[in-house]
């Protein structure tokens, strides 16, 4: 199967995209397709406006109308009172309600009564696909499409088969969000944590491990990150930096360091302390670091600067 990895091979709309591991199929056959997004929170809106954007009709459905309604105007969207209003006819329903097994379970039992044919995205972050797919009338409808906050900004969706899905399911869904701009990943099999969230959580559990220890302050190791680490992972992965710093020398700081890192199997008592006392980070305005109450939406901001400059130095 041929890789294809930039733009180039995908079409001009489609400039910055990408997939990495995957046959990609040309935005030129991408048709319009009728898009229902149900859950119109932090998520659910910016996947709307991802598919407004990309020339899709979208639809969108929130339990709170007000919700629907805001996400909808952002999105050049319709908001719908009902989830069967909102899914009749759609050719793609991407699901971004709640992380909760039995909410998200009723609601695509809803999608399937009244859509028999759509495909059902769901952007879950850690739900495995083979337990949302368990009550499903035809599990084969159903795959993972993982996007990051804001879903209109990060260039990355991780698409994740179920153990029913079919390939063809996965391409439709890695064409239809190249051509909408993003840079796809498709998983070839689920696994807890897909890939981002288990980097992530290697990442945090020894950062935590280190302030743990009383090496460095959460300051100091947020420090080492986005004046170090962080702007050499925007340009280079893991194994491009390993090339770059040699196998030789990552053999002998991998068998020198990995005997010492932390290998906690649950949350660290740092973490959990932290939420037993209701101090939850900056939705409470508690937690690791002090925080301002906008802090979430100063990040966003400066995270879409910061990913444009990127774009612009390939
Ligand atoms: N927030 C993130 O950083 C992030 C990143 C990737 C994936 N996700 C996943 O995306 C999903 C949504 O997360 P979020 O952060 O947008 O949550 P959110 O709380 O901001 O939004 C959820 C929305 O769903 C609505 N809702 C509740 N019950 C519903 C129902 N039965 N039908 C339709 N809508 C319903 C709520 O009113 C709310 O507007 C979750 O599965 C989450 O794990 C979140």
């Amino acid at each position: 199967m041929p890789e294809s990895i930039g733009a180039e091979s995908i079409g001009a709309e489609t400039i910055g995209a990408e997939t990495i591991g995957a046959e990609t199929i040309g935005a030129e056959t991408i048709g319009a397709e009728t898009i229902a997004v149900l859950g119109a929170g932090i998520m659910g809106a910016g996947i709307a406006r991802v598919f407004g954007r990309a020339g899709h009709e979208v639809r969108v459905f929130d339990v709170d109308a007000a919700t629907a309604t805001r996400a909808a105007d952002s999105a050049g969207a319709s908001a719908h009172d009902s989830v069967e209003r909102a899914v009749d006819g759609a050719t793609i329903v991407l699901e971004a309600a709640p992380e909760r097994l039995e909410l998200k379970r009723e609601l695509i039992a809803q999608v399937e009564a009244a859509n028999a044919t759509a495909i059902i995205a769901s952007n879950t972050s850690s739900i495995a696909p083979d337990a949302l797919a368990a009550g499903m009338r035809d599990p084969s409808r159903l795959v993972i499409a993982h996007f990051f906050n804001p879903a209109d900004a990060v260039p990355l969706v991780e698409v994740v088969p179920g153990p029913a899905t079919p390939q063809a399911t996965v391409d439709r869904m890695v064409a239809l969000l190249t051509a909408a701009g993003k840079t796809v990943v498709p998983l070839a099999q689920q696994v807890e944590g897909f890939i981002a969230n288990r980097l992530q959580a290697a990442l945090y559990r020894e950062a935590m491990h280190l302030v743990e220890l009383g090496v460095a302050s959460p300051e100091q190791v947020d420090a080492t990150v986005t004046a170090g680490l962080g702007p050499r992972w925007a340009l280079a992965g893991p194994f491009e930096i390993m090339d770059l710093g040699g196998l030789d020398v990552w053999t002998s700081v991998t068998d020198g360091v990995f005997p010492s890192l932390g290998d906690a199997s649950a949350a660290p008592g740092m973490l959990r302390e932290r939420v037993e006392r209701g101090e939850l980070g900056a939705k409470t305005g508690a937690g690791f670091l002090p925080r301002d109450a906008d802090a979430a939406t100063t990040f966003a901001r400066r995270l879409s600067a910061l990913i444009a400059a990127r774009a612009a130095i390939d």
